[in-house]
């Protein structure tokens, strides 16, 4: 009997891989089809991107996406500081007026904040230059103002009464349509342009992708949904605001351009459908690349930078007086009160998937050091 078992395990064994090669093949199937930023493969505008810039084959690079190479080489400088070298940097950026001046000279508007109705010819044009980063530009819808706040979503504003504050300054910067009726005596309500994060994105456009898909989309990524009517509550107090994307959009050195821009033009339908207006910007870089670079020199200690850092350094360079509130990454204010993450309840963007980071003790001294030089003024305390 012995003799006829050995073929009958052999032909186990074969079966066994074919059902397993099978199921990979379906299963990376399913993963180009329907993964959050490929969505590119099923339609045709970043295809004909790469057609147009590079004339090659567009499946290929589709399956198996080549890795971005480091646009912007982070490398400390060569004439310092290094880290804890602070005689380098109060040599260097004594007063305001350096550190303003020197943040004017890595920033530029209309390459760092532009319009997303030119996004093809814009990227197209940035693709074929071989300097990006000194001749990328667009057009801004930012203009220079007198005064800004700049509104994060820190439970510090909770009870602060800061909102009529926040509302007097000329243009207000606010991030992910965080809620502001509900807190206006806190945050206030007047909204100019609005950061917005990759997971809002997501949440928003899946919430209202046609049933089908949103249910594969939920089941492969597990991204949560909302419901409509909360998101629209929401997107109606920011009718006719500046949406401001800061992740990069495009991929420069292979002409490709990402899931997000699909989803951006998805936001834009869900607007439209609704009779709401918003001026699309996003940044024609990587703005992140620039501002650890940046940070390297300006404060040595700080690390990865949060969407909140970038956005404030930005601010500064077409905001004449800028006041930070809402801004507090410590798990305790300075009287030893709890801090909540957010001022409002929103899902955190968390739950295993982004850990806050260990750095924004660096963060904080940061904002601290601004205010103390007078570059920006940073607001805990309850306003009146
Ligand atoms: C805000 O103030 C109210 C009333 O004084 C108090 O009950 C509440 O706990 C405070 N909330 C926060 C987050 O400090
Ligand atoms: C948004 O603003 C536009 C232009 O001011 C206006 O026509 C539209 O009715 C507003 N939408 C809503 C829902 O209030
Ligand atoms: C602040 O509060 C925490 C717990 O709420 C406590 O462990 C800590 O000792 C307090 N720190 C100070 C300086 O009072």
């Amino acid at each position: 009997m012995a003799e006829f078992d050995l073929p009958r395990s052999w032909f186990l064994i074969v079966v066994t891989w074919l059902v397993m090669m099978t199921g990979s093949y379906w299963l990376g199937v399913y993963t180009v089809n329907y993964g959050l930023d490929d969505r590119r493969i099923r339609h045709g505008r970043s295809v004909s991107l790469v057609q147009k810039v590079q004339g090659g084959p567009i499946e290929k690079s589709a399956e198996s996406p080549p890795q971005r190479k480091q646009m912007m080489k982070v490398v400390p400088p060569p004439d310092g500081p290094w880290r804890g070298d602070n005689e380098w940097r109060n040599q260097h950026f004594k007063t305001a007026d350096d550190i303003r001046k020197y943040i004017n000279t890595v920033f530029k508007l209309d390459r760092d904040i532009v319009s997303f109705s030119n996004f093809e010819h814009d990227t197209e044009k940035c693709h074929k230059h071989g300097e990006p980063y000194t001749e990328c530009r667009g057009d801004t819808p930012v203009v220079r103002q007198k005064s800004c706040a700049i509104v994060g979503s820190s439970g510090i504003v909770r009870n602060s009464s800061c909102g009529r504050e926040i509302d007097q300054h000329d243009f207000v910067l606010r991030f992910n349509f965080a809620p502001l009726e509900e807190f206006k005596d806190d945050v206030g309500t007047k909204v100019d342009l609005v950061v917005l994060g990759t997971y809002k994105l997501h949440i928003y456009t899946n919430s209202f992708a046609p049933d089908a898909e949103d249910k594969k989309k939920k089941e492969a990524l597990s991204v949560k949904v909302q419901g409509k009517d909360e998101i629209l509550t929401r997107l109606r107090q920011f009718n006719n605001t500046i949406i401001f994307y800061p992740k990069p959009l495009y991929d420069l050195e292979l002409g490709v351009a990402s899931g997000p821009s699909l989803r951006l033009e998805d936001l834009l339908q869900i607007l439209d459908d609704h009779q709401l207006r918003a001026t699309m910007t996003y940044n024609l870089v990587t703005l992140k690349d620039l501002t650890v670079e940046m940070l390297q020199k300006l404060y040595p200690d700080a690390e990865a930078p949060s969407v909140g850092v970038i956005a404030y350094l930005l601010a500064l360079t077409f905001c004449d007086q800028l006041d930070l509130y809402g801004f507090y990454p410590l798990d305790f204010d300075p009287w030893n009160r709890t801090v909540r993450f957010h001022y409002h309840d929103d899902p955190l963007p968390g739950h295993g998937l982004f850990p806050k980071p260990h750095h924004y003790n660096t963060e904080y001294e940061f904002m601290r050091e601004l205010d103390a030089k007078g570059v920006l003024t940073y607001h805990i305390d309850k306003c009146i």
